[in-house]
């Protein structure tokens, strides 16, 4: 039986790493028994310039009819003076909505061959393993009212933070079942001591830990305070559920706990549909140099096998290829700490995928 992915590379350096991606595709498809068929598609920048919409019509017709998707990144300043609706990111935000994927998956773990590489002490980060659960379809990103309006004169921007009850309960139920995988322990993220969104948010988690979850440790935390204590003690945590901005913000922090931007990878699901996708942007100073980072998007093909394809088989033979690549030393410039030597995208990509395949024939 085979399956279908919708490649959606975007902008910047998107197409490199989701090239990168593909070729470990290939070694699964060849030594792995992995029945994968990929058709391409455009998003973002790509795709206004390419059909003049950030999301095409015949983009939602492909992911539509896929069984997963795989995302490069999205943006471009060449295309930050177009029309809001017509921005890179405004295709993002589109897909996210149109196939309804409100749970994003984010998660940080520190691999141990890193520990040098981020910018925090070695004792403060070894063992972390945290799992970001932001909503990802509704939250200030897509609340109405929102605009710029002339006021006595003078421009005012506004936008709307709103949830309702069951797009908060939706999502903790997320985080509850995720949470009884890990360390059983759910950390939830707002501001609740300034924002009536967040208190409603606060006792609408409160009521399904109540009803549901009782075997699961629940705390509340101040987005503040969140933000400091990732940095002060980020082992204190396993999930944390959060809004979409909020996930935004804390997730990219919590990247940076890893060593590097270039290493998440994530997942956002929903009733129906699945889209993976690295949490960095498409790094326009970079594109098309061959030195990003592909291990995110490699990561997130992980993901994908794990959660869409039901081959966690496959998910941990291609994390440990990542491993082993990692253990070898093999780094890509934004890992190369102490002077190392560092490979291209490309080269990153090889080393992957032979170490894939050896672990295939062995
Ligand atoms: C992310 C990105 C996007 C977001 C941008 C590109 C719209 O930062 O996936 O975290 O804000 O959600
Ligand atoms: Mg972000």
């Amino acid at each position: 039986m085979s399956v279908n992915i919708a490649v959606l590379p975007g902008d910047g350096i998107g197409p490199e790493i989701v090239r990168e991606t593909l070729k470990v595709l290939d070694v699964l498809n060849a030594h792995f028994g992995l029945n994968a068929e990929c058709e391409e598609g455009l998003i973002g920048g790509a795709g206004y310039d390419g059909a003049g919409d950030p999301y095409p019509a015949a983009t939602q017709r492909l992911v539509r009819a896929s069984d997963a998707v795989l995302l490069g990144a999205v943006g471009g300043p060449q295309w930050e003076a177009l029309d809001k609706p017509l921005r890179p990111e405004a295709g993002l935000l589109r897909i996210r909505e149109d196939l309804g994927l409100f749970a994003n998956y984010r998660p940080a773990k520190v691999q141990k061959q890193l520990l040098d590489a981020s910018t925090l002490k070695p004792e403060v980060i070894e063992g972390v393993d945290i799992l970001v659960v932001r909503e990802l379809v509704s939250g200030i990103y897509f609340g109405q009212p929102r605009g710029i309006a002339e006021v006595d004169g003078e421009r005012r921007g506004f936008n709307t933070m709103a949830y309702r009850e069951s797009e908060i309960r939706r999502i903790a139920r997320k985080a509850f079942e995720a949470a009884r995988l890990r360390s059983h322990r759910v950390c939830s993220v707002e501001k609740a001591n300034v924002l009536e969104v967040s208190e409603l948010w606060r006792s609408v988690v409160m009521e399904v830990h109540q009803a549901e979850f009782t075997d699961v440790e629940l705390s509340h935390m101040y987005v503040d305070n969140a933000a400091m204590q990732l940095i002060r003690n980020p082992k204190q945590f396993d999930v944390i559920v959060t809004g979409n901005l909020f996930g935004d913000i804390l997730s990219d922090e919590a990247s940076m706990l890893t060593g590097s931007i270039g290493m998440l990878p994530s997942a956002s699901i929903g009733e129906k549909y699945a889209m993976y996708e690295p949490i960095h942007g498409s790094a326009p100073d970079i594109a098309g140099q061959d030195k990003a980072n592909p291990l995110a998007t490699i990561l997130s093909l992980a993901m994908m096998l794990r959660y869409s394809l039901q081959r966690e088989d496959l998910a941990q033979k291609l994390e440990q290829a990542v491993d082993q690549t990692l253990d070898d030393g093999v780094r890509t410039v934004d890992l190369a700490f102490n002077g190392e030597a560092a490979v291209s995208c490309s080269g990153m990509g090889d080393a992957v995928a032979e170490r894939l395949r050896a672990l295939g024939e062995g």
